[in-house]
């Protein structure tokens, strides 16, 4: 369930929520001009004391703050390759066009441009905290690790551990040994770049088919020394028909593939397993043993054509699912997008047979992208929700003028490293919003919004995106 505050104020102090106040409708417009403690005092909070006097920010009506939205799984260095899918499915898309831009991006210079790229567009859309997988190259990777830390946004940084000799000769780890190590090593280089810890290294091993037993072995003893740590890791399972055949010939001792994951150590509470359509009951019950979280990537499985999730089975199961853009076999950086894509499949999977309980609702799908991703990548009780005690990663989304398009200058928020983004602004005000529920509003949101409302992003209660 969603909870709607229509009118209320939320204190941040050094980027943790303080309090919630839910306020009538007493509270006029003007107020906003009245000096800051003074309309403190108005607002009923006691403490009006704070030095320096404290900022406030009145949200324009038909405004709304919401926490930042979470994306479990996205490949930041896939990002050129948005939308190039030929007539391709999973294998065949990753040998011809994944793998040759991914192993490209061993040119710092590009690898920085494409990350930097990427990375701002997911901000933009709203994503305060990502799971991102970087290239094989720990270099590249953590290029990645620094244009998150220099922009802001929280996120996990992955190495793809990938030495088996299905891979090209030319995009792949030397040895199982190499791929352990340089997997330690870009773990290592967030810790000490990051000391804050909003950007983290995570163990990522591709997926079975590009791993031999030994490196996975040995990614496994690694998850299992960072476990004081909270050390994740995160790997693709049973995304398409054809992987999982291969996994059964490649790992014939292993009796599903679940199990080789399992056999090696790599399925702990920490475990994100992206796509996992195709597990069957005993997998399940293994992944939920385990407690993995689980990342569902509607938008990509629809374009790749691997197939349909059945959402509900896993969560009337108790299994952890947040949401993925699963950039570039998803065509879009925007988590609403494979928020409403849940949506629309979870449909298509009622309508196959599933029944009209395995149908997703809006709150559900927002849930999934917030709370849910929360709950996947270790983070439950610090980001996803508006509670007190909890981070300010926040989103403001306006939808007032959509579908106007906004004038948009990030280049200031950026460092510089961004180039100047300028729209056109098309179109006269259009009475868009306003006029529904708030509930309407949302579901509106949802299914129509894009990057044009999120007008300002926090992280960690941190200005990191303002248009
Ligand atoms: N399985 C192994 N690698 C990948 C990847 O890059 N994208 C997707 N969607 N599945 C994979
Ligand atoms: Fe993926």
């Amino acid at each position: 369930s969603l909870e709607i505050v229509e009118h209320g104020t939320i204190c941040v102090s050094n980027g943790i929520i303080q309090s919630i106040q839910r306020m009538g409708k007493e509270y006029s417009e003007s107020d906003s001009t009245l000096p800051p403690t003074t309309l403190l005092e108005k607002l009923g909070h006691d403490d009006t004391t704070t030095n320096p006097p404290p900022t406030i920010r009145v949200i324009p009506k038909n405004y709304f703050l919401f926490p930042g939205l979470i994306d479990t799984h996205i490949h930041a260095s896939q990002y050129p390759n948005l939308g190039i899918f030929g007539k391709t499915t999973l294998l065949e898309w990753l040998n011809k066009y994944t793998f040759p831009l991914e192993a490209s991006l061993t040119d710092a210079v590009k690898a920085k441009r494409v990350y930097t790229q990427c990375v701002q567009r997911s901000l933009q859309n709203g994503t305060t905290t990502a799971a991102y997988y970087a290239t094989q190259s720990a270099r590249s990777t953590n290029i990645l690790a620094d244009v998150l830390i220099s922009l802001g946004q929280r996120g996990f940084v992955g190495r793809c551990a990938m030495d088996s000799d299905l891979q090209p000769g030319w995009y792949r780890d030397g040895s199982p040994e190499s791929a352990v190590a340089d997997t330690a090593a870009c773990v290592a280089y967030c810790k000490e770049a990051d000391e804050s810890g909003r950007v983290r290294g995570i163990i990522t091993p591709r997926f079975a088919p590009s791993c031999s037993r030994e490196a996975m072995s040995g990614l496994g003893r690694l998850l299992a020394e960072g476990e004081e740590d909270g050390l994740l890791c995160q790997t693709h399972i049973s995304e398409n028909k054809g992987e999982v055949a291969l996994v059964r010939k490649l790992f014939p001792e292993c009796s599903s593939y679940a199990q080789v994951y399992d056999v090696h150590n790599l399925l702990t509470p920490r475990t994100v397993l992206a796509h996992a359509i195709y597990l069957t009951e005993k997998e399940i019950e293994l992944v939920k043993l385990r407690q993995c979280g689980v990342s569902h990537c509607p938008t990509s499985n629809m374009a790749l054509g691997s197939g349909s999730l059945w959402l509900r089975r896993l969560l009337d199961e108790g299994v952890k699912v947040g949401l993925g853009t699963d950039v570039s076999g998803g065509y879009d950086v925007n988590v609403l997008e494979a928020a409403r894509m849940a949506c629309l499949v979870s449909r298509g999977v009622a309508e196959g047979g599933k029944g009209e309980g395995s149908k997703i609702s809006v709150e559900e799908a927002l849930w999934l992208a917030t709370r849910g991703g929360a709950q996947v990548l270790g983070l439950e009780g610090k980001v996803g929700a508006f509670e007190v005690g909890m981070v300010w990663d926040a989103i403001l989304v306006g939808a007032d003028e959509v579908p106007v398009a906004l004038d948009c200058d990030a280049a200031g928020m950026f460092n510089g490293v961004s180039e100047k983004v300028k729209k056109p602004k098309i179109g006269g005000k259009v009475d868009f919003f306003g006029w529904e529920s708030w509930e309407e509003k949302v579901a509106k949101w949802l299914y129509s919004g894009d990057d044009r409302n999120v007008r300002a992003v926090w992280v960690g209660g941190e200005l990191v995106c303002q248009k």
